[in-house]
Order: C-alpha cells, then structure tokens, then sequence
C-alpha cells in the first residue's frame, strides 16, 4: 500500500482496533482516532510509532474536532486514502416499558451513530476525493431487519441511507463507499442477554472492510453484510 494513509474512528478497542492492526500490516499508515486517546497511543506505538502510526483524542459527534483532525493529517501525512468511519455506541431501549437506558440517555447514542458518521464524511470528503479515497461505514445487521424496541437499529437504518446518500453524491468523483454491515461481534459492547449467541470475532470484520478497500479502484463493493454462523435471523 506504499504510503497510503487510513484513518479508523473508534480505534481504541473492538473491530475498529482490529482493522487498524490489520491495515497497519497490509502497509498502510494509520491514524487512530477516539475519545480515550490514550488507549489508541497504547495501539499507536505497538504499531510502529509516529511515522507508521499515530493517536488522537476525537470525539465524533463534534464537527470541529473531526475536521480539524482530518486538517492536521492532510498536514502531516499529505495524504488521506481510506478513512473507517466505526465509531459507535448501544444502548438497550424499550418504547413500552422501563427496561433499558431513561430517554435522557438515548441522545448520545443518536449522535454517535448518525452525525458521528455524517459529520466524518462531511469533513473527510474534499480529502478523500483529492486522493481517489474510499469511505467505509459501520453499519449494522440490525440496519436491515426489526429489532424490538431499538433505538439502536433504528440508527443502524439511518447509517444504511446515509452510505446511499454518500454514494449517491459522489458519483463522477471516483470516490467509494462501502456499508460494512457486521452481525453479533466479540466486543465490549454486546448485552448480556446476548452473551450466549453466536459471534464474530473482531478481526472477522476487519477483513471485510479490508476486502473492500483491497479492490481495484474500479470497482465499489458498495455492501458486506458479515454475520456469525448460526446467528438468528431476527438477531
Ligand atoms: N459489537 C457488535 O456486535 C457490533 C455489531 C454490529 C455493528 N457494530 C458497530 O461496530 C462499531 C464498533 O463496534 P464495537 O463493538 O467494536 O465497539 P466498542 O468495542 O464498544 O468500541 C467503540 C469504539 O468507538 C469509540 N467511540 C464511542 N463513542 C465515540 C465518539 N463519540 N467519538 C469517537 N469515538 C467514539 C470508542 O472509544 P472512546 O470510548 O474512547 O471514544 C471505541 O473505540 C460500532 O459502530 C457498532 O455500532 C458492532
């Protein structure tokens, strides 16, 4: 991959961890982007330090702190090619009774999932188009089916159309954009009703984002949905 620069959000743990180890030894420079920077400093340095590898402290739901990110990577690394757009949170909701997180607590999770996204391709876009980039989302098996009283599909919804608004916009570019759709993933942040269900492992979904970037510049997988075997169908 030569030089070519590959911006992960949600870096410090789970599958974007997985695929920034994995794009770090397919060659690419990396950029390691959370809130917590001093997990993905930890993840940094193991990957090779400031000129292969590098952190920083962004929050996602803040416009001015991803712009301004991908501002000093353009400055530093000249380059942005691939930026993973992952950064995500869940919590458990219910329309109809008590159980789960109070509403007051709903709007991080909207923010994270919906403009967390919408706000990096917003900023990362001139860049990516600069460079004949690629832009991959975190999406959601629960992104295409009902789920119960979740907020948290309903977001995933949101992610699916907004992957097909972004394609859609950058038509004639050359830009790519691909919807990563994961099923039930080893991670922090599954629910413990869940625990005993069927898994990916992090880095299961990380090759999937990986295969995508991997193509010729020609073609656009625009979707990978990527579940567990024997993972329920409504699940
Ligand atoms: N695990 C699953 O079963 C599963 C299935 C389908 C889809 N997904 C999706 O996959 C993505 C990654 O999930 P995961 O399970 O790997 O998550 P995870 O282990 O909980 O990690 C979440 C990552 O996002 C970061 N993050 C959270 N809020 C942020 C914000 N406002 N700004 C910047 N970074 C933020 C966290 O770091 P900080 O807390 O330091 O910011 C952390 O690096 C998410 O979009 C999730 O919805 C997960």
């Amino acid at each position: 991959m030569g030089e070519q620069v590959f911006l992960v959000t949600g870096a410090s743990r789970g599958i974007g961890a997985a695929t920034a180890r994995m794009a770090s030894a397919r060659g690419y420079r990396v950029v390691l982007a959370a809130r917590d920077a001093s997990s993905t400093a930890r993840l940094a340095a193991e990957l090779g330090g400031p000129d292969r590898a590098w952190s920083a402290s962004c929050d996602v739901t803040r416009y001015e702190q991803v712009a301004g990110l991908v501002q000093r990577v353009e400055e530093q690394w000249g380059r942005l090619d691939v930026v993973f757009a992952n950064a995500g949170a869940s919590v458990v909701t219910s329309f109809t009774a008590e159980d789960g997180a109070p509403p007051a607590e709903w709007g991080d999770m909207v923010l994270t999932n919906v403009c967390g996204p919408a706000f990096t391709a917003r900023a990362a876009m001139p860049a990516l188009t600069r460079h004949g980039g690629h832009l991959v989302l975190t999406g959601s098996a629960a992104g295409r089916g009902v789920r119960p009283g979740s907020l948290y599909a309903a977001t995933k919804w949101a992610v699916t159309g907004l992957a097909q608004a972004i394609r859609a916009e950058c038509v004639g570019t050359g830009l790519r954009v691909t919807l990563v759709q994961p099923g039930l993933t080893d991670t922090g942040g599954i629910p413990a009703s869940r625990a005993a269900d069927p898994k990916l492992a992090p880095e299961d979904v990380a090759r999937a984002v990986l295969y995508a970037v991997e193509q010729p510049p020609t073609v656009d997988v625009n979707e990978i949905l990527v579940r567990p075997v024997g993972q329920d169908a409504h699940r």
